[in-house]
């Protein structure tokens, strides 16, 4: 396991005490791999690949000796059929689907690869580059102005969890990196670029006595 350790600003202590006071661990999966990531495309609403489905199997018998009550998710298929297969191994385990943690709206891009917005939006792809958290996509979002709906669903997800002691959320690659960096402080202009992996998972515990982070493999 890779572990993060940080200091704590005391506005931390306070924010972090004031919403993970009873959740101790939260588990933050990326969904598994899907059609679209095959060809580089943003968006969508796209299925798990046969590799995905297997990825899904795996965190389902990893995590299946811990007791996680809830999972988060978002709308989206990809995130709906990683957690299925985890709920499926737990005894008592709700999926919640919230819009809050959908991917990054791509507006006029949705749906394109990476190399289709460069050829045919190059002024797109290049502003994006120049600087990314603060670039929205036209008719879409950006990593700052997603920052409101991400935050409001953490503290949601949180709520509703109640007393219990472990939850899970799984999303996207954007959602992911804006989930991380409400709890582990990082400059702005580096969180679209927090590494966020399909074949591992990030354990964050945010309470008002202990912080850390650990990244690490499920299989
Ligand atoms: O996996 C693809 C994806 O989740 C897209 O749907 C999304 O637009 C993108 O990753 C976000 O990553 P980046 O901000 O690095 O383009």
């Amino acid at each position: 396991m890779e572990e993060i350790t940080t200091r704590i600003p005391f506005y931390d202590l306070i924010r972090d005490f004031l919403v993970t006071d009873s959740v101790k661990n939260l588990f933050l999966i990326r969904h598994g791999e899907t059609y679209f990531n095959l060809e580089d495309r943003i968006g969508g609403d796209s299925s798990l690949t046969p590799k995905g489905l297997r990825q899904a199997q795996a965190l389902a018998q990893y995590f299946k000796s811990k007791s996680i009550p809830f999972i988060y998710t978002s709308k989206k298929k990809r995130t709906i059929e990683t957690a299925e297969p985890i709920r499926d191994l737990q005894p008592n385990c709700s999926i919640i689907p919230l819009e809050e943690f959908n991917e990054i709206d791509s507006g006029i891009c949705e749906c394109m690869s990476y190399e289709e917005i460069r050829t045919q939006m190059p002024e797109v792809y290049y502003a994006r580059k120049r600087d990314k958290y603060n670039y929205v996509y036209p008719c879409g979002e950006g990593y700052a102005t997603m920052k409101e709906r991400v935050d409001r669903g953490i503290k949601k997800a949180l709520f509703l969890s109640g007393r219990a002691e472990n939850i899970m959320i799984v999303g996207h690659r954007a959602v992911n990196r804006m989930i991380l960096s409400h709890f582990l402080y990082r400059r702005t202009e580096d969180v679209p670029y927090i590494y966020i992996p399909q074949d591992k998972f990030y354990h964050i515990v945010a309470t008002q006595y202990k912080k850390l982070f650990q990244l690490g493999p499920y299989e």
